[in-house]
């Protein structure tokens, strides 16, 4: 059993504390098999399951998983209705589970335009989990970065416009404290899978300081295996953040 926060191979190096992935490449994984890309994101659903259990074993403390975005509307309506099948299929299904293995789940992104049974099924994820500590799983789901910014901007001037909060204080903690991820700490590392490099509107803001990692494995085939090389990489790095 590995020490918890610590990599299988060094252990002095620290595993991030706070993961994002950027699970991409469904489509490709399916077309290679000549199967519909609906199968492919189902592939990549059991991909989700077997991530969320690899990283709470090494000892990740926050995994923020990308499952929809707020551009993925632009897809065909069947495909766009399949993804929302799926985060049905994929709370109904493992939601007890996740609980059982002491994992907090809270989703980001816009609810408003998301059905009213995926909201409710949403609700009682977060609501069920809310005292769990083991790992804390976010899911974006209708997410992208700057809908989260411009909204938390709305919200700041609302504040401003009633006299709470004084424009020359609004600072970067500000800022942060409006956003979806409020109270998060910002991600170690952003993985991305199936070859592209770019972040696609997510954690555009939390990414400031982020290492990015880029592998070409489709994301249906990513597995522990992959998420060490991940985080070796990540641990080969030197982190500076503007310093020296
Ligand atoms: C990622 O796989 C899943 C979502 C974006 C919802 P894609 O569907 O983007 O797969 P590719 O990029 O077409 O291979
Ligand atoms: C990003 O993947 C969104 C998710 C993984 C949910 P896309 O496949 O939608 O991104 P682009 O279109 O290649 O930038
Ligand atoms: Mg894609």
């Amino acid at each position: 059993m590995l020490e918890a926060n610590h990599s299988p191979n060094d252990q002095s190096a620290p595993v991030p504390r706070h993961v994002a992935i950027i699970m991409d490449g469904n489509g490709r994984w399916a077309a290679r098999r000549h199967l519909p890309r609906k199968l492919g994101h189902k592939a990549g659903v059991e991909a989700v399951r077997r991530i969320v259990r690899e990283a709470g074993d090494l000892g990740v403390e926050y995994l923020t998983l990308y499952g929809f975005s707020s551009e993925n509307w632009k897809r065909p309506p069947e495909e766009v209705s399949d993804l929302m099948d799926l985060l049905r299929f994929f709370i109904r299904r493992d939601l007890a589970e996740l609980h059982q293995n002491g994992v907090q789940v809270r989703i980001i992104g816009d609810r408003a335009g998301l059905d009213a049974d995926i909201v409710a099924l949403i609700d009682e994820a977060e609501t069920l989990t809310r005292a769990n500590s083991r790992m804390k799983l976010l899911v974006a789901f209708n997410y992208g970065g700057q809908n989260e910014i411009a909204s938390a901007m709305r919200r700041i001037a609302d504040k401003v416009k009633a006299g709470e909060i004084e424009p020359e204080t609004v600072t970067p903690e500000t800022v942060e404290a409006h956003l979806d991820t409020a109270g998060i700490p910002s991600p170690d590392v952003v993985i991305r899978t199936s070859g592209e490099k770019r972040l696609s509107n997510f954690l555009i803001w939390q990414s400031a300081y982020a290492e990015l990692v880029f592998t070409d494995v489709f994301w249906p085939d990513f597995g522990r295996e992959h998420l060490e090389a991940a985080f070796r990489e990540y641990q080969s790095r030197e982190r500076r953040f503007g310093g020296r």
